[in-house]
């Protein structure tokens, strides 16, 4: 089973080989790389093509190790254990009815392999990776309630992605295959905006790219425009049928362009372009 890409998903040599040499070695891949670049899509590509469930696991700050594996109901049980009398007390009794299985325990005992998708790991404090280490290694944890062990049928194919707000414990990185998602070459980007819109004319996308680039490429942006905005922007050109006149400057000059809030977020950034602008036609 190797990864090549799929129809709607475009992947780098690079990001093939690091998602069969993670499968190979059986370890999570740890995924990063600026935001809209196409980290959590690549999870869900992969299990797609390679035929496997995904498991999800959105994290956030409040998000702890724990809530993975199980957590223990104890306040349903104590309000059925008061309520008990109407039915004689059986579901209070089993204890497995107040258990609350986690992504890892579901991932564990599926009979098929499954992939699992942690995503966003670093938003999570910073006990949280060091807390999944035994988890991810032996891919077992143990039970205290019930005294059950769960073991991995299958060593789920895992992947992990990251912003990179906060740094992952050494020990944590150890376990992992690493992958950091270059920004797309134009030559990348075009494959990639040709899955999303198959039909857009040659010289609006080359217009359009020239000009996200120049965006782009401008030195002190707060917040640069990957993919997504791109994809985001170009949508709105076809949408609102703006002509190729209006992507391209006469005289070969920057030009701010049209819709450009879907590429620019904050208006430190707006300005810094429109200052740039403004130079460059005053020093002709
Ligand atoms: N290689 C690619 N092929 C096709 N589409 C892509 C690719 N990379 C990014 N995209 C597009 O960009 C969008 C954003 O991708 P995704 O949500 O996976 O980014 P992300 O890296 O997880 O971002 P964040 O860090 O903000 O969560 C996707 O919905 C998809 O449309
Ligand atoms: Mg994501």
């Amino acid at each position: 089973m190797k990864f090549t890409g799929t129809k709607n998903y475009v992947a780098t040599d690079d990001l093939m080989l690091a998602v069969n040499a993670a499968a190979t070695l059986k370890r999570p891949l740890l995924v990063k790389g600026e935001p809209g670049t196409g980290k959590t899509m690549l999870a869900e590509e992969v299990a797609e093509s390679l035929n496997m469930p995904l498991l999800q696991w959105h994290i956030k700050s409040t998000t702890k190790a724990q809530q993975g594996l199980y957590e223990y109901d104890a306040v349903s049980r104590l309000r059925d254990s008061q309520l008990s009398a109407l039915d004689g007390g059986e579901r209070v009794k089993n204890i497995h009815n107040y258990i609350v299985k986690g992504v890892l325990w579901q991932a564990f005992p599926s009979d098929q392999p499954v992939a699992l998708l942690i995503d966003e790991i670093d938003k999570a404090d910073i006990e949280f990776p060091n807390d999944l280490l035994r988890e991810i290694d032996r891919m077992e944890f143990y039970v205290y309630e019930t005294r059950e062990l769960i073991r991995a049928k299958h060593r789920p194919l895992v992947f992990i992605t990251s912003n990179n707000e906060k740094e992952l414990p050494d020990a944590f990185l150890r376990r992992c295959f690493f992958h950091y998602i270059k920004f797309p070459d134009a030559d990348t980007m075009r494959a990639i905006v040709g899955v999303h819109f198959p039909g857009l004319k040659k010289e609006l996308l080359g217009a359009a790219l020239k000009n996200f680039y120049e965006v782009r490429n401008l030195p002190g942006l707060k917040k640069k425009p990957s993919t997504s905005e791109l994809l985001d922007w170009l949508k709105l050109l076809v949408a609102e049928d703006i002509p190729l006149e209006a992507l391209q400057s006469k005289d070969e000059k920057v030009a701010v362009p049209p819709l450009v809030g879907a590429l620019l977020k904050n208006e430190q950034d707006v300005s810094l372009f429109e200052k740039l602008v403004f130079m460059q036609r005053h020093n002709r």
